[in-house]
């Protein structure tokens, strides 16, 4: 069975979650769309962000994506969320670190300042690195409890 991945936006990530969404199926994942379903200007990005962090807090999914205009409101609610460690990821190495040292659950893309492009990149490098695991397991542990 394909892994679902939840993906979510506002009107600043709007037109990029479009394009993760045909990404991922492309790649043969099965992209949850949790909206917006069409582009409203005066939507807020934390109706989005909590159904996305929920159902990764309550492992409904395993991982999602959400994209904004900086990322950082986007990762701000999510965060608040157990268990959900999301990271704003503007390249693929920081994508790539955020998988290996911080187990990032959560992708958060910057829409306003990736390209659409790079956007791509930087979800493949997010999807193909592994957590390393040994000392970072123990630091992520500690996210959560002392
Ligand atoms: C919307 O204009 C913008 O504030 C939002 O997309 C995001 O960047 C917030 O963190």
């Amino acid at each position: 069975m394909s892994e679902r991945i939840y993906v979510g936006a506002d009107h600043a990530g709007f037109q990029l979650k479009q394009r993760l969404l045909a990404e991922l199926t492309r790649l043969g994942y099965e992209p949850v769309d949790v909206g917006p379903k069409a582009l409203d200007p005066a939507d807020d990005y934390p109706d989005y962000a909590r159904p996305l962090a929920e159902a990764v807090s309550r492992h409904v999914a395993q991982r999602g994506v959400l994209t904004c205009g900086t990322g950082l409101g986007m990762a701000y609610v999510a965060n608040r969320y157990p268990g959900v460690r999301a990271a704003v990821a503007w390249s693929p190495e920081v994508a790539e670190l955020a998988r290996k040292h911080n187990d990032a659950n959560v992708l958060v893309l910057p829409a306003r300042f990736v390209s659409e492009e790079e956007g791509m990149e930087i979800l493949h490098r997010w999807l193909d690195t592994r957590f390393e695991g040994g000392r970072h397991a123990r630091r992520v542990a500690k996210i959560d409890h002392d």
